[in-house]
């Protein structure tokens, strides 16, 4: 844990990632820094948003900011959304509950993995808590009905939408978590998933492509299924085509969020900062469109945005400060981030989040 002078002194997102790194045990931090194959996408994920340049407007009145926005009804008071990530256990003793105080105390939305360590009914009790509305993360289980329980319970413990993790189908080529013989993050738990009817899999782990809890054989049906069975809306999470997201606005998503599951599945995939435009345009404003991956800094935020993103998500970043400071740190990132967007909107001649419009790109 760090204390709050040594807290205070980080003041940029990057500064996180060396004290976290420090602190959890290697195969946890392989786990999370790591991303899929020779890791180009991991490393394009973030300069994707940097190489972008910007061409601010001068002269405009930005004496008020005003960072405010509306997703699937949900009033924001700014677009930074906590990503879902597994296990925060292994992160902190706080585990989902320290990111989620930390979160509310951000004002940010926050997702919810369903590989978390926490159960759902305690992460509701949690948001109640902290006052921050929450999405469910789904990874649909080849059990069709558990699946739909889990749905339901979520929705009861008062998630205001399910994000279907589409890009996830089998385990990408994650070499660090090989060489560290790195299963389910050994030693920790699953409430969530707990319960899931799974097979299993006798396949030598060398040969390994499926995971007990990933459904290999989700299709369009499946989508269009839960969009009917679940009673808030549902949104695709790891939308990387144009085609695919015009889609799945087809079958009913009531958004869609660009990721490529912070590379951490199919390596050469674009960055999402590259994959955005395109999916913008197929979308053509029926939907929300959210991106994830590489977003360190106001400055990504703001490009995103220019790029038609209604909001971004943020993953490892919101680990690193959970890492180093739990709530405190969870919400000092999430802060930090929300300081930088302010400004780079009041630099940039932008003083509201309708004006981030992609002329401000100087490409
Ligand atoms: C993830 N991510 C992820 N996504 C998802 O849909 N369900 C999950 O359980 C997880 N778990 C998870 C664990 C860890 C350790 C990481 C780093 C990521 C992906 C996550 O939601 C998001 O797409 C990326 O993390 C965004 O990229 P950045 O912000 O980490 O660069
Ligand atoms: C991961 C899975 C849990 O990225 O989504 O590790």
């Amino acid at each position: 844990m760090t204390d709050d002078d040594t807290l205070a002194s980080f003041v940029a997102v990057p500064m996180f990632e060396a004290p976290a790194a420090e602190r959890l045990e290697a195969g946890i931090r392989d786990y999370v820094w790591g991303g899929a194959g020779d890791e180009h996408t991991l490393r394009r994920n973030s300069t994707a948003w940097s190489e972008r340049r910007l061409a601010p407007r001068t002269l405009v009145d930005v004496s008020s900011i005003d960072t405010a926005t509306d997703l699937l009804g949900m009033p924001l008071e700014h677009p930074i959304v906590v990503a879902p990530t597994a296990q925060h256990r292994a992160y902190h003793p706080g585990a989902e509950a320290a990111t989620i105080a930390g979160a509310g105390a951000a004002r940010a939305l926050y997702v919810q993995s369903s590989l978390g360590s926490t159960p759902l009914v305690e992460v509701g009790r949690a948001a109640a808590q902290a006052a921050t509305p929450w999405l469910f993360q789904l990874y649909i289980q080849r059990d069709r009905g558990f699946t739909r329980e889990l749905v339901a319970q979520a929705v009861a413990a008062g998630a205001r939408g399910v994000a279907l993790t589409v890009d996830t189908p089998s385990l990408g080529a994650r070499d660090r978590d090989k060489r560290n013989q790195l299963g389910r993050i050994d030693g920790y738990t699953y409430p969530i998933l707990a319960e899931a009817p799974v097979a299993a899999d006798d396949v030598p782990a060398h040969r390994r492509i499926y995971n007990p809890l990933l459904a290999p054989d989700i299709t369009w049906r499946d989508l269009e299924w839960l969009v009917g069975v679940a009673d808030v809306p549902v949104l695709t999470k790891g939308n990387l085509r144009g085609d695919d997201a015009a889609r799945a606005v087809d079958c009913g998503v009531a958004g869609v969020i660009v990721s490529n599951h912070g590379a951490r599945n199919l390596d050469t995939v674009p960055a999402t900062a590259e994959a955005l435009p395109g999916v913008v345009q197929a979308v053509a404003g029926r939907v929300p469109v959210l991106v994830d991956g590489g977003i360190r800094r106001g400055t990504d935020v703001a490009k995103a945005l220019m790029l038609g993103a209604s909001a971004v998500m943020v993953g490892r970043p919101v680990i690193w400060g959970l890492t180093v400071g739990g709530a405190a740190g969870v919400q000092q990132v999430l802060e930090i981030l929300r300081t930088e967007l302010e400004m780079a909107m009041a630099l940039l001649g932008a003083p509201r989040l309708a004006d981030l419009t992609a002329d401000l790109l100087w490409d």
